[in-house]
C-alpha cells in the first residue's frame, strides 16, 4: 500500500516533529490538535524546527516553504476522512487513546491505517477497540522525531501482516530504519531506557550523587549525548512518569515503579522543556550537594597498581606532592572504600576512585570521609583534567550502577526472543544516539566484568533484577566472549 496523505493527531513534542518528517519525505500531511491554541503552539513547533534547520544550512529557504506548505493545520478530526494513514501522538493515556481510535475508525475509510505512536501502552488493547484492528499497529518515533533514525513498527496478534511490511516499507522512505516487533509494554527501546533513567532518578533520591555529577559521569564517561536528567527533561517527566507507570503494571518489577521524585514534578508542572522547568530550568533544579574550596594538598594513591601509577604520575607531573602523611589517600576502585579506610590510622582520609574513559574520575567517599579530603580529591582531579564526580561508596558508584542493569536487562530482553542481538543494538544505537548497542558494550567492557558488577550490585542492593541474566553467567562460565548470534 502505498500512503501519500497521512494524518498526524496532537502536535506536541513528538507530533509536530512526525509531521516535520513526513512533510519533508513529500507527503500531505494533515495535522490534527484539540484546540486553537495548542494548534497555535504546533504551528509554532514546526515553525521553530524548520527555522532552525534553515539556520544550519541543513534546509534552503525554499525547501522550508514547500514543507510546510504540504502540512495543513485543523482542529476538526473530520478532516481525517481521506488520508490513507494516521499516526496519533496524544498524551500516553490509554483511555484517551482508546476514545480517539474510536473516532478514527468512524472518520476514515475502512482501508485506512491507523497507527499510534504510543511509547508503552498495549497496541492491542487499541486495536481492539476499533472495528479495524487488523489494520492498527504501532509506529514509534524517537525524540526529536525529525533527527532520531529509528521508528519501531508493532504489531499485534491481529495484524494483517501486509500491514506491517507496508508501514516499515514507508518507514524506509522517511530515511528511518524500522525494527519490526511485538506488542509489549515499552517495546525495545523504552524497555531498555526508561527503567534506567526511572533508576538515575532513585540514585539521586538516596544521595548518591547530585544531578550534574550523574548527568557529566553518563555523557562524559560513556559517550551516551545527553545524561539521564537531561534526557528525561528532553521526554518530558510526565510522559516518562506515565511510561514506568504502564511498565510497572505489566511487570511488577519494583525498579519500574515511578520515581517519587518524578511524581512530585510532574505535580508540581515541572514537566522538562515542555514546561519551561524539569530537572534543570530558569530557577534551577534538584538540589544538589554544596561544594567546599580546599587547599590543594599532598595525597597518596593505593590499588590497582598500572592505573594507580597512572594516576600518581599525572598528580606529579601537576605538581603535587605525594607523601606518607596525605591529605587524601586516593583508592583506586575495589569496594566496598569503607573497608580499606578502615584499615588506616585515619579513615576519613580516603576516597575511592573510579576512573571511567579518560575523562571522569567518580570519587566515593565513604561514611568517615572527611570533607576536607573529599574536597582535595575532587580539586586534584580537576587539575590533571579529568570530570570529577563524587559519589558515595555504594557497589557500581554511579556509571556501573546505572549502565550495568540496563546491559543485563538487554541480555534478558534478547534471551527472552522478543528481539535479535542486532535488532537491540540498533534500536539503542538509533533511537537515543548511544554510541554503541547493548551487546556491543557488554563485549567491549568484557562479559566477566559485567558479570561481576552485577554480583556486586545485587549483593549489595539485593534487587533480584540485578542479577547477571542466567545467559550472561553462562557465557562467562564457559570463558566465551561474544554473544551467539542466533
Ligand atoms: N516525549 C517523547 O520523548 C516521546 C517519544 C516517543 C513517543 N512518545 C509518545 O508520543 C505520544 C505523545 O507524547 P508527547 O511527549 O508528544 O506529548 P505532549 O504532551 O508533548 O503532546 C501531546 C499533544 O497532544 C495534544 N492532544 C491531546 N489530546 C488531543 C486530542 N484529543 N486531539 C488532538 N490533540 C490532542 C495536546 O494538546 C498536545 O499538544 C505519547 O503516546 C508518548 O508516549 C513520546
Amino acid at each position: 500500500m502505498a500512503f501519500e496523505r497521512v494524518g498526524v493527531v496532537g502536535l506536541g513534542t513528538m507530533g509536530a516533529g512526525i509531521a516535520e518528517v513526513f512533510a519533508r519525505a513529500g507527503l500531505r500531511v494533515i495535522g490534527v490538535e484539540a484546540d486553537a491554541e495548542a494548534l497555535a503552539r504546533g504551528r509554532g513547533h514546526l515553525e521553530r524546527s524548520t527555522g532552525k534547520a534553515v539556520d544550519k544550512g541543513k534546509l534552503a529557504p525554499g525547501q522550508r516553504d514547500e514543507i510546510l506548505g504540504r502540512i495543513t493545520l485543523t482542529t476538526s478530526r473530520e478532516d481525517l476522512r481521506d488520508v490513507d494513514l494516521v499516526v496519533e501522538a496524544i498524551p500516553e493515556i490509554l483511555d484517551y487513546k482508546i476514545s480517539l481510535f474510536k473516532d478514527l475508525d468512524r472518520i476514515c475509510e475502512p482501508g485506512t491505517v491507523l497507527a499510534t505512536n504510543t511509547s508503552s501502552l498495549s497496541v492491542t488493547a487499541i486495536a481492539a477497540a476499533t472495528g479495524r484492528p487488523g489494520r492498527v499497529v504501532g509506529m514509534h518515533f524517537f525524540n526529536p522525531a525529525p533527527v532520531m533514525k529509528l521508528v519501531e513498527v508493532v504489531g499485534t496478534v491481529v495484524t494483517e501482516p501486509g500491514v506491517v511490511a507496508d508501514v516499515t516499507a514507508l518507514a524506509g522512505r522517511l530515511g528511518k530504519t524500522a525494527v519490526a516487533v511485538g506488542d509489549r509494554a515499552g517495546f525495545v527501546v523504552n524497555r531498555l531506557l526508561l527503567p534506567y533513567l526511572n533508576h538515575a532518578a532513585a540514585l539521586m533520591e538516596l544521595g548518591v550523587a547530585g544531578r550534574d555529577d550523574i548527568d557529566a559521569a553518563m555523557r562524559l564517561g560513556v559517550g551516551l549525548p545527553m545524561g539521564p536528567f537531561a534526557l528525561l527533561d528532553l521526554i518530558g517527566l510526565d510522559t516518562a512518569y506515565e511510561v514506568m507507570g504502564v511498565l510497572f503494571d505489566e511487570t511488577r518489577d519494583r525498579r519500574h515503579a515511578p520515581s517519587p521524585l518524578l511524581r512530585e514534578l510532574v505535580t508540581a508542572g515541572l514537566l522538562g522543556r515542555k514546561s519551561g522547568r524539569g530537572f534543570y530550568g530558569a530557577s534551577g533544579g534538584a538540589p544538589h550537594t554544596k561544594q567546599a574550596k580546599s587547599r590543594l594538598g599532598t595525597f597518596k594513591v593505593v590499588g590497582y597498581e598500572d592505573e594507580g601509577d597512572g594516576l600518581a604520575e599525572r598528580l606529579r607531573a601537576a605538581g603535587f606532592k605525594s607523601s606518607e602523611e596525605p591529605d587524601v589517600v586516593l583508592r583506586l576502585a575495589d569496594r566496598p572504600v569503607i573497608e580499606h579506610a578502615v584499615r588506616l590510622p585515619d579513615p576519613a582520609r580516603m576516597v575511592g576512585v573510579h576512573l571511567v574513559g579518560d575523562q571522569v574520575a567518580e570519587l566515593a567517599s565513604t561514611a568517615l570521609t572527611s570533607e576536607h579530603a573529599a574536597t582535595a580529591a575532587r580539586d586534584l582531579m580537576k587539575i590533571v583534567g579529568l570530570t570529577p564526580v563524587p559519589c558515595k561508596d555504594r557497589a557500581g558508584f554511579v556509571v556501573d550502577a546505572l549502565l550495568f542493569p540496563y546491559l543485563n536487562d538487554a541480555v534478558r530482553m534478547y534471551d527472552s526472543g522478543y528481539a535479535s542481538i542486532e535488532d537491540i543494538d540498533a534500536a539503542m544505537r538509533l533511537g537515543c544516539g548511544y554510541p554503541a548497542g547493548p551487546f556491543e558494550m557488554l563485549e567491549s567492557f568484557g562479559l566477566a566484568r559485567v558479570r561481576d558488577g552485577l554480583r556486586a550490585l545485587y549483593t549489595e542492593y539485593r534487587e533480584p533484577a540485578f542479577a547477571p541474566a542466567p545467559l550472561l553467567d553462562q557465557l562467562v562460565t564457559a570463558d566465551v566472549s561474544e554473544f551467539p548470534r542466533r
